[in-house]
């Protein structure tokens, strides 16, 4: 077996300063924070200013985790962001966030799937490792919903938010990435969509809802069985936050305790390609996450997409 892994360094995030509660969203629509909270386990989410981007965002969580690295511009070579929401239609928020940051040598490119552009990324870069293309990856998931919202639709206005998270994946003869497993099916691509003459989210809450905690469960099942696992070696589930009650449906089908799931959706709402990264960042800087431990992340999202990643921290 090789002894050359893709291992996480150093995370770092930004959420923007403008918080937006239930309260506050139960006075521009007509729903209320007991259905808000008890519906999804959202309390509160982020909202960016009218002249923050998708890339200010990436560039702040970026600085964070290079700074923790120690890594200089010129030490990262390759950038990978996961957004939905760019700034620009081309060139790329990553080439973007690459003139931001003042890196030179690096390739930067984006990938959207949507709520799984994390992982996708993450899948992605860990191959550039593997065959030694690249050593120092810096992988983003930054998300602006909220220029995507119709604040008179209360179906999906209450559920997003806006923020941004980074990580740096880096060559490693420790064991980091262990595996990932990405997956799509465009069948379901009116399920959950912002179409190219719209400006807002439409989505079927209910059929989404179902088909996340079914195929997530089945993912985590499999990653576990690909990699000869039992689910109690498993230190930390670091889910895609899009709702408390999909993620608790998940981890009983998968006889995962509560305690061993890192949850930000009640604070973060559900920030789509930047979520997990947000997360494990959470996780990090509370202490939660100890060297060595076991994490599995999972996503779910519009195509749909899904994905896993099995590491150790
Ligand atoms: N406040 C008050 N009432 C509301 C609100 C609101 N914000 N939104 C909908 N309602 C009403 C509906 O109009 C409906 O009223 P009616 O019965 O009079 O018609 C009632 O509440 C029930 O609506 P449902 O859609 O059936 O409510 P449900 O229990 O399914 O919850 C929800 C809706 C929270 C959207 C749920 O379906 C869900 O979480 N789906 C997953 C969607 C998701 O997470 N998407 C994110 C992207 S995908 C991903 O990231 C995994």
């Amino acid at each position: 077996m090789s002894d050359l892994y893709s291992k996480i360094i150093s995370c770092g995030s930004y959420l923007p300063e403008k918080v937006l509660t239930n309260h506050d969203l139960a006075e521009i629509v007509d729903t209320s924070h007991d259905w808000i909270y008890e519906r999804t386990g959202i309390v509160q989410r982020h909202i960016a200013a009218e002249n923050e981007s998708s890339v200010d965002m990436a560039y702040n969580a970026s600085l964070k985790a290079m700074s923790l690295a120690e890594l200089r511009p010129d030490d990262i070579d390759m950038i990978i962001v996961a957004t939905a929401t760019p700034e620009r239609k081309f060139p790329s928020t990553a080439v973007l966030l690459q003139n931001s940051l003042k890196i030179e040598k690096a390739f930067a490119f984006d990938v959207n799937a949507a709520c799984t552009g994390f992982v996708y990324a993450l899948d992605v870069a860990d191959k550039y490792i593997q065959t030694k293309i690249a050593k120092n990856i810096l992988i983003v998931g930054t998300e602006k919903m909220s220029s995507l919202l119709d604040w008179k639709d209360r179906n999906t206005c209450v559920l997003f938010g806006d923020g941004a998270g980074a990580i740096i994946l880096s060559e490693s003869n420790k064991q980091g990435i262990l595996s990932t497993s990405i997956g799509s099916n465009g069948a379901y691509k009116d399920l959950l969509t912002v179409n190219i003459d719209s400006e807002f989210i439409e989505m079927k809450g209910n059929d989404v809802f179902k088909i996340a905690v079914k195929t997530m469960g089945k993912l985590a099942m499999s990653t576990l069985q690909k990699n000869n696992i039992d689910i109690d070696e498993i230190d930390w589930l670091i889910p895609h936050q899009a709702n408390s009650r999909i993620i608790n449906a998940i981890a009983k089908k998968i006889s995962l305790p509560r305690e061993k799931i890192v949850l930000t959706v009640d604070r973060h709402g559900n920030t789509s390609a930047a979520s997990i990264p947000l997360a494990f960042d959470d996780a990090y800087h509370n202490g939660s996450l100890r060297e060595g431990d076991l994490i599995m992340l999972e996503a779910f999202g519009a195509g749909f997409t899904w994905g896993s990643a099995l590491l150790k921290f």
